[in-house]
């Protein structure tokens, strides 16, 4: 899979926050699988959500760009008639991997898995999820065998992973107000530059 192609070839801690925020603005406006909100929208609510629950930044962060995917995939965007999945969890994953630490990467790499974890370890949560997502999931594997439960929990990064998955799942209202990408612009550029070492000077 190829993500360089939009993302070009050389996003730096000095140009991803205005990458990411440019895709905000552009293709913010699509629709969200079938959802009653936008994609930019869904991506906005889940990082409040996170934000209300008091997560660190790294969490609120994930949240904000765990379906970031659906703009970079070079299979393009979702369609609710899709009959295969499209994988923009590792698109997003790989997007964001050189610039953001292992734990928000792992968060969106993994959002989609988590669902079928939760449907897996917790019968009651597949009866929350909504139209679409069940479509998606079936799309997805199903719920995950015991197997894959095992090497899931695995990860050092599950509890925060399985948060992101839950705010995903949140962040489907349609009319609830959010601030704009530009909220966490600062949040999103401080992670990244502790990350990958460079002193915190953009403020803004
Ligand atoms: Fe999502």
């Amino acid at each position: 899979m190829n993500t360089g192609t939009l993302a070009g070839p050389a996003l730096t801690p000095a140009t991803i926050v205005a990458f990411l925020a440019d895709i905000f603005a552009r293709r913010g406006g699509e629709e969200y699988l079938g959802e009653p909100v936008t994609m930019s929208e869904h991506m906005l609510q889940a990082a409040q959500c996170a934000e209300h629950a008091g997560q660190p930044a790294a969490v609120v962060v994930a949240a904000l760009l765990h379906d970031i995917g659906h703009f970079t995939s070079e299979f393009g965007t979702y369609a609710p008639d899709d009959t295969e999945d499209r994988h923009h969890e590792d698109a997003g994953g790989d997007l964001l991997a050189p610039l953001f630490p292992p734990r928000v990467v792992d968060c969106v790499r993994h959002h989609v898995a988590a669902k079928r974890y939760l449907c897996a370890i917790r019968p009651e949560y597949f009866n929350k999820l909504s139209p679409a997502s069940v479509h998606t999931l079936s799309l997805q594997g199903g719920p995950m065998s015991p197997d894959e439960v095992a090497a899931f929990e695995r990860n050092p990064y599950l509890r925060d992973i399985v948060k992101v998955r839950v705010y995903d799942e949140a962040g489907k209202h349609a009319d609830l107000a959010t601030p704009p990408f530009a909220y966490y612009a600062t949040m999103v550029q401080r992670v990244v530059d502790a990350y990958c070492g460079r002193p915190a000077q953009r403020a803004g």
